[in-house]
């Protein structure tokens, strides 16, 4: 039987479009790695979400037997994850990132441990410092991959830190009962230990075209890494500051972290207004409740207002709906789901 071939074209958020042909039984990632499309991704394996794109035309449809992140709803609504998606007919998918984004593909890095530090009764700050000859680019929101040594594990984390500073790069590490990356931390890590990482991954990232609009940031846990790294790339561009909107949160009071570093953005930072959470044992200029229930309706100001949300799925869940409700496009709202791993 006749092998069918079809035609995919992508549509990047810059107004560039690439087509190219994918056999049906191949996934739309292949075929467009292999004609040199710069698309993001990072597992090819249906977990990390970094390839989604949005079905605009034809018909493409999830791999027989394959397993993805994607809720239900979300595929109905169209969205595809591009390494399990194949082809049945010609068809169009859109791409909320510009073309530009995919073509600094992701390596492999040498760094030391500069320093490690216990910033809350469950967060370590990790300080790295990239080998001599060694580089990687990222955008603020990006994660890379880290190695931890004698584990035979590689966990995902985002730079706290910008691309300003290297060859420094700063992670948040939450800790977890059994956890590789939290065992290594607590008990064997040394400065000058060498960890190889890799990235950037990850289609999380700032969007520099929105800059001048309202910003909301929502963030839990150790969620807050990756959005203190885009408040900075927003203090470090160029021409007026936008409005912008932090709202972190984590269980209690004692488990709260970089609470001082958000201050001194607030120094920096004068539209950078902050609302600290806890859910129990609220103390002075503590909100009680979740950083999604810290968010009020005049909040939302403009119809352009930009939306990052970075921690668990139950708080990226509500705090999309409770954005919606108030105004913000859902197209404005980008969100990377925190995962803990042991
Ligand atoms: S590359 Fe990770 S879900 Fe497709």
């Amino acid at each position: 039987m006749k092998e069918q071939i079809h035609q995919v074209t992508l549509n990047f958020a810059d107004g560039v479009s690439r087509s190219f042909s994918v056999a049906a039984k191949n996934s739309i990632l292949d075929a467009a790695l292999a004609a040199e499309v710069p698309l993001l991704y990072q597992c090819q394996s249906g977990s990390c979400s970094s390839c989604i794109a949005h079905l605009s035309e034809g018909d493409a449809v999830t791999r027989p037997g394959a397993s993805s992140t994607l809720l239900a709803s979300e595929y109905a609504a169209g969205q595809r994850l591009l390494c399990l998606c194949q082809a049945q007919s010609d068809c169009t998918f859109e791409l909320d990132y510009g073309s530009e984004v995919g073509s600094s593909a992701a390596r492999e890095a040498h760094a030391f441990v500069d320093s490690i530090e216990r910033i809350a009764s469950n967060v370590m700050r990790l300080t790295l410092e990239l080998a001599e000859g060694d580089w990687l680019e990222f955008r603020p929101g990006q994660f890379m991959q880290i190695e931890v040594p004698g584990y035979g594990a590689v966990r995902s984390y985002s730079p706290s830190s910008t691309a300003v500073v290297l060859p420094k790069l700063e992670f948040l590490v939450r800790l977890l009962p059994g956890g590789a990356m939290s065992g290594y931390l607590e008990e064997k890590a040394n400065s000058e230990d060498v960890l190889t990482l890799s990235g950037p991954y990850g289609a999380f990232f700032l969007r520099e075209e929105k800059r001048r609009a309202p910003h909301i940031f929502v963030a839990g846990g150790t969620g807050l890494a990756p959005i203190l790294s885009m408040i900075d790339a927003l203090h470090q561009g160029s021409g007026r500051k936008p409005p912008m909107l932090l709202s972190f949160g984590c269980a209690i009071p004692d488990a709260l972290f970089c609470l001082d570093d958000i201050e001194l953005r607030q120094q920096w930072l004068p539209t950078l207004e902050a609302r600290i959470c806890v859910d129990r044992e609220p103390g002075p200029g503590l909100h009680h409740g979740s950083p999604v229930s810290a968010l009020r309706a005049e909040d939302v100001t403009s119809p352009e207002t930009v939306a990052y949300l970075c921690g668990p799925q139950p708080m990226i869940d509500a705090a999309t709906a409770r954005l919606i409700e108030l105004g913000v496009d859902p197209a404005n709202i980008f969100a990377e789901q925190f995962v803990a791993s042991n």
